[in-house]
Order: C-alpha cells, then sequence, then structure tokens
C-alpha cells in the first residue's frame, strides 16, 4: 500500500513531477481501468493542494457519464458540448477555467467551485472521456497544471484500456 505524499509548498513543477513519480509507482503493473481511475483520482486529490473535486467522466454515446472521483456528490451525465466538461470533450482540448462564473454554460456540481481543469482522454485517436478537477480558489489552475495533468493522463492511458469503462452505459 502506497502513503501518498502531498505537495505543499513544492513549485508547481515540483509538485506534478513528485505526483506523476507517485502515480507511475501506484498503476506500475496494474491494467484494470476502474482500479487504476479509482487510485488516480484519489491520489490526486491527496497530493495536489487546494482541490475540491478530481475525477472522472466517461463517454457513452453522446453523454459524459461520471466515474470514479474523490469530492462531493456530482452530477451524472453531462452531454457533449455543455459545461466545461462537455465542451473538453467535444474540443479534444484542455481547458483551463481561471473562474468557473464567467464561462457561459458551466455545470455547478459544487456551488463552492471557483475554478476548474478539465483533460480530455484519447487514445488511439477516439475520444474516451475526462479528466475533471475543481478548486474553492478562484485562478488555482494554468498551464503548468494542463501540462501536469497531460503528463498524468499519459501515464493512466500507457497503464491500461479505458474502453471498458465507455460501455457501462
Ligand atoms: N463543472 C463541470 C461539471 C462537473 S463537476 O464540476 C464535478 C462542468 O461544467 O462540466
Amino acid at each position: 500500500v502506497h502513503a501518498i505524499q502531498r505537495t505543499e509548498g513544492l513549485s508547481k513543477a515540483a509538485a506534478y513531477a513528485e505526483a506523476n513519480r507517485q502515480l507511475e509507482s501506484v498503476l506500475a503493473g496494474e491494467t484494470s481501468a476502474l482500479a487504476n481511475t479509482a487510485n488516480m483520482a484519489a491520489l490526486i486529490y491527496q497530493a495536489l493542494p487546494g482541490l475540491n473535486w478530481a475525477g472522472f467522466y466517461f463517454l457513452s454515446g453522446e453523454e459524459l457519464v461520471l466515474g470514479p472521483f474523490q469530492g462531493k456528490v456530482a452530477c451524472v451525465r453531462i452531454r457533449l458540448g455543455s459545461g466545461v466538461c462537455g465542451t473538453a470533450a467535444l474540443r479534444r482540448e484542455t481547458i483551463v477555467v481561471p473562474d468557473v462564473h464567467a464561462f457561459p454554460g458551466h455545470i455547478a456540481c459544487d456551488a463552492a467551485s471557483r475554478s476548474e481543469i478539465v483533460v480530455p482522454l484519447v487514445a488511439g485517436g477516439d475520444l474516451l472521456g475526462v479528466l475533471d478537477l475543481d478548486s474553492h480558489h478562484q485562478g488555482r489552475f494554468d498551464a503548468e497544471d494542463a501540462a501536469g495533468l497531460g503528463g498524468a493522463v499519459g501515464i493512466l492511458l500507457a497503464s491500461c484500456d479505458l474502453r471498458p469503462l465507455c460501455s457501462l452505459g
């Protein structure tokens, strides 16, 4: 069992180097997509400071459906193109939202969330879902978070096939 080291006080670059090193170690040798996404949500939530939600949505038809996460109970189904998650999924681009009140169509699962980042999960040219992080703090996420979380998603996609999680409905 891995004791996750928190990364407060480190630069973002150092924090993501440390968090992603731990992620490699936690996912090593395991190919269960459900287990790896559950552990990745827990690791991110514990290791990175200033988060109030971290988790996954998986593509099912034209919708994103809630997957493993840490934080408050969340919206279950998000249409492609809706909210930050559905927009990042449709564009297949990471979206950083410094102030969620300024993002048209933002879906408020927790009224206390102030900023958000969503990273699409794309494997073999197919959109499979998104990784979503929320924060109580305005401006919590920037290009360094996009780079660090892109690295984390790369580690996840190398560890397992997420497609089985997309057919659950
Ligand atoms: N805020 C997201 C919805 C998901 S929750 O934040 C967990 C959105 O606008 O897509």
